[in-house]
């Protein structure tokens, strides 16, 4: 499938990938490529470049993710990311932030949604585009995922209906933290609060 990259060819973003990810990051990176491409399909968005730009995203999204300690803080400081007060307690997060960057800078992607949609994987945000709500949901359920009690529902609901299953994507994932003790990022509070709107009630 051709890729949304200025300088690289799927081959080459693939090598690269294969490379820099373990070998779990990279099988799960290809299932929210294929993911992320069924769903556009589901919602007709069945252009070969739409799917292209999905793929990409896909692909790309972790990126970052499997950097060492030296190498992040390295990238934070060359591109001046600034990092919020949650970031630095749980550095996990800066993946999404930084993958959005090095997938400029070292992929070669210039598109401007695909780079959002790395950069809002994570955490989520309120009110998110079709393409930043297919990759945050993608990431959460693509196949190689580990089940959750949750899984089914969320993977029947999503083809029907993106925004109550990105809901109760951030429902599982506030569950999940709160019971980890962990803080909870803004964004991640504020897009629960945005999504409850979509809750179904079947
Ligand atoms: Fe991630
Ligand atoms: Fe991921």
């Amino acid at each position: 499938m051709l890729v949304a990259s200025r300088d690289l060819t799927e081959e080459e973003i693939l090598r690269k990938l294969e490379k820099r990810l373990d070998p779990r990051r990279y099988v799960h990176s290809l299932g929210v490529a294929y993911t992320a491409c069924s769903l556009f399909m589901a919602y007709g968005h069945t252009d070969p470049a739409e799917l292209s730009r999905a793929y990409t995203a896909g692909l790309l999204h972790d990126c970052a993710k499997n950097l060492t300690d030296e190498e992040r803080d390295k990238y934070c400081k060359k591109y001046a990311l600034e990092l919020s007060d949650v970031e630095k307690a749980y550095p996990y997060l800066i993946h999404a932030k930084l993958g959005a960057v090095l997938a400029k800078e070292k992929y070669g992607v210039q598109d401007e949604e695909i780079l959002s949609a790395i950069r809002w994987h994570t955490t989520g945000k309120a009110d998110m585009s079709f393409f930043e709500a297919v990759i945050f949901s993608a990431d959460f359920m693509e196949p190689n995922r580990r089940e959750l009690e949750c899984m089914p529902e969320i993977r029947k609901l999503i083809y029907r209906d993106l925004d109550a299953a990105v809901y109760l994507i951030l429902k599982q994932t506030l569950i999940h933290l709160e019971h980890k003790g962990q803080v909870i990022e803004e964004h991640t509070r504020e897009a629960f609060e945005y999504y409850k709107r979509y809750e179904r009630n079947e």
